[in-house]
């Protein structure tokens, strides 16, 4: 798409009244048109997307699918053990090539009129291309070299594969920046093998989504079992990180060094319940599995992937976004070859506290909804986002929303091209 036609349409969309990110126009929530520039722009711009795990696609010749924004995507494992992302759409009616959601095999077989694909995108068969005794079939114009798939970049970080549409995206480790590449290896230290998966469809904008991972100015305030249960105050220490660019953050809290704010005495923090205990508190027993002291940490990379590590759950969250008001989150829970089975049976029981009916997180599910309706009617309003200020940068305190503003920078870097 041309670069002229696509900033004339999008400014003729978005409107941003004031110079920086700490006001934000509802409209971006849930205008249909921004929402297709964001294809072009976001997802399929400079910009690298996770898909999924290496471990998902273990052997050659298995493939899986997932998404980048709306597009579809195999991802797949070829003989020669390196992965290969391909657009699932046939070059010749569009049909979805590969429908189940895991598979193994050397080609790929559109359903529909049987063209036939190989690991790199490559059109190699064509059905009835001579025709049926001497009649119809292709043309001699017609030349299978000039129909693929959509191949894309890939590259991966401790067994994440991540694929961009892209030339202009760096590669992942430059795009990412050290501070952000350091964190996923600290994070992911093992052999990683997968705990479980769950899936939530979210009625609202996916950049809600990616805004309130961002946001670690409300998970004492929304979520009841954080702050009655100490795990995650704005009275322990913790802060703000990101990469230098400020595409990337990193929220994150040391539970133990909680001492306590006369604010979460005062009875004004909702969420905060004094008449409650745990009958069972080994729900949240952990073992202090990082150098660094951090007992809460997530790690968002734009525009669509986060990296948890809540106690000792670790796992990804793939945003998926499906039209303006509606978006899916998948969730892979991760452990370690080299865990004890005790230490396996801890991720797993705390994975009780994330997900969809997590007892630390099931509010996230709704509050992007409560959003959604709210703004419904006057999309000329705008969101306030001045905690801590009203620049990016890294944080030595949670009270800030300085990682909001960071995602909303980069997102008008692309979108206000
Ligand atoms: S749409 Fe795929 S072969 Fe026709
Ligand atoms: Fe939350």
């Amino acid at each position: 798409m041309a670069q002229a036609v696509a900033t004339r349409a999008v400014r003729d969309l978005l409107h941003w009244n004031a110079t920086g990110v700490s006001r934000v126009p509802m409209q971006v929530y849930a205008d249909p048109g921004i929402y297709a520039w964001e294809q072009d722009l976001i997802f399929r711009g400079p910009t690298w997307n996770f898909l999924g795990l290496a471990i998902e696609a273990p052997n050659p010749n298995d493939h899986f699918t997932s998404v980048i924004g709306d597009t579809p995507i195999i991802v797949v494992r070829t003989k020669d053990g390196s992965i290969n992302a391909l657009v699932n759409r046939c070059a010749h009616k569009g049909a979805t090539v590969c429908y189940q959601p895991t598979g193994h095999g050397e080609t790929f077989t559109c359903p529909y009129h049987n063209w036939v694909y190989d690991h790199s995108g490559r059109l190699v068969s064509v059905a009835f291309e001579k025709g049926v005794q001497q009649l119809g079939g292709m043309p001699k114009q017609f030349d299978k070299a000039n129909h693929r798939l959509t191949r894309l970049r890939v590259e991966t970080i401790c067994g994440l594969i991540f694929a961009s549409f892209s030339e202009r995206a760096p590669p992942l480790e430059q795009y990412l920046g050290p501070v952000m590449t350091g964190h996923i290896r600290r994070t992911l230290h093992g052999t990683p093998k997968i705990l479980g998966r769950y899936r939530q469809m979210m009625q609202n904008n996916w950049k809600l989504y990616a805004e309130n991972a961002r946001d670690n100015y409300h998970p004492s305030l929304l979520h009841a079992f954080f702050a009655t249960f100490e795990l995650n105050r704005l009275s322990a220490e913790g802060g703000v990180r990101q990469d230098e660019a400020g595409w990337h953050h990193i929220v994150f809290a040391k539970r133990h060094t909680d001492q306590g704010h006369a604010e979460y005495e005062s009875g004004v923090i909702r969420a905060q319940k004094r008449e409650f205990g745990l009958a069972d508190p080994s729900l949240i027993d952990q073992w202090m599995e990082f150098d660094d002291q951090i007992t809460n940490s997530i790690q968002c990379l734009f525009p669509t992937f986060v990296l948890q590590q809540v106690l000792n759950s670790i796992g990804t969250r793939q945003i998926i976004p499906h039209g303006p008001e509606k978006s899916e989150l998948v969730w892979t829970l991760i452990g370690f070859e080299e865990d004890t089975e005790a230490q396996t049976y801890m991720r797993v029981k705390q994975s009780n506290l994330v997900g969809p009916a997590g007892l630390v997180s099931m509010e996230d599910g709704i509050i992007g909804n409560f959003v959604q309706r709210g703004i419904k009617g006057d999309l000329d309003a705008q969101a306030v986002v001045m905690m801590g200020g009203v620049d990016v940068g890294p944080a030595p305190t949670r009270a800030t929303e300085t990682s909001v503003r960071g995602f909303w920078r980069v997102y008008r870097e692309l979108m206000d091209v």
